[in-house]
């Protein structure tokens, strides 16, 4: 309780709609390796380069076999990662407001696993496939489908993950939730936790948030490219932070 500042704590007492935005830091507590920093996926002078350029729709195309390289690591290490303190407290903070939406870049399901409903998942997820031949669409039922590029049990045809690489677009109907939920309605709290928000699109809800008065507060032990334009910077981790902002929210439903 004694994390947040009591600046913070009374301007929570307003707040009635949320708008929360996630970033791998927010599974690092799960056991799962963000992107960029120290231990990242892309901390390697050689392979983090590599992995980064394996990422890409561009080498998706050209050699694919690279490409179910990275996403077959990045789903094993989701396969058996659990929600942490700072998934449920997300979850928790969508039961006690009126209108929550969670807008995250992660891919590994996490938070609908840790029960967050209305959650736009802006880059897909690591398990679902898609066949670009039939439409037809699967789950993965082991991390060991993806060992090999995997095929259409339909039609047999070469299949894609339903993730956003490098250099494609973002899924429509997901962008238009999106803008819906942050940019049409704004919410009275956008709340950025273990990101490093460089995506223009993750920049933008904050920035408009903050330009009409709302509060604006980021979760991450590290400074980011945002941290001098929320409110509040809280320094530490999701799995710490975020619980302590779902008790404070939940404690006005307590005090009336
Ligand atoms: P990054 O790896 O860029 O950033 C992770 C952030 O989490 C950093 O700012 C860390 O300081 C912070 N962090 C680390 N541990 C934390 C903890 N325990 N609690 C809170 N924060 C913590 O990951 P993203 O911002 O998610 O895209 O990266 C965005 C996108 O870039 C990813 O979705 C992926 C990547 O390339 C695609 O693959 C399309």
């Amino acid at each position: 309780m004694d994390e947040l500042p009591r600046e913070l704590r009374r301007a929570l007492a307003e707040v009635r709609s949320v708008g929360a935005i996630t970033g791998a830091g927010v599974s690092h507590e799960s056991g799962i390796r963000t992107y960029r920093g120290k231990g990242g996926l892309y901390d390697d002078p050689r392979e983090g380069l590599e992995t980064e350029l394996a990422l890409s729709g561009r080498m998706f195309r050209a050699s694919p076999e690279r490409t179910w390289r990275v996403l077959h690591d990045l789903l094993a290490q989701a396969w058996d990662a659990r929600p942490n303190p700072g998934h449920l407290a997300l979850a928790r903070i969508e039961a006690v407001v009126e209108r929550f939406t969670l807008l995250t870049q992660n891919v590994d399901g996490l938070h609908l696993a840790a029960g967050s409903r209305n959650v736009i998942e802006i880059h897909g997820d690591v398990r679902r496939l898609r066949c670009e031949a039939c439409g037809a669409r699967r789950t993965v039922a082991s991390p060991d489908e993806l060992a090999a590029p995997p095929t259409c049990h339909a039609c047999g045809a070469a299949v894609r993950p339903d993730v956003v690489l490098f250099g494609e677009l973002l899924p429509p109907e997901e962008v238009a939730r999106m803008q819906r939920a942050f940019f049409e309605e704004v919410p009275d709290l956008v709340l950025l936790a273990g990101t490093s928000a460089l995506f223009p699109y993750i920049a933008g809800p904050v920035q408009l948030a903050k330009a009409m008065g709302k509060v604006t507060v980021e979760v991450n032990p590290e400074p980011t490219e945002l941290s001098g334009a929320v409110d509040w910077a809280l320094r530490g981790t999701a799995g710490a932070l975020l619980p302590a902002l779902a008790e404070a929210l939940e404690a006005r439903g307590r005090n009336g």
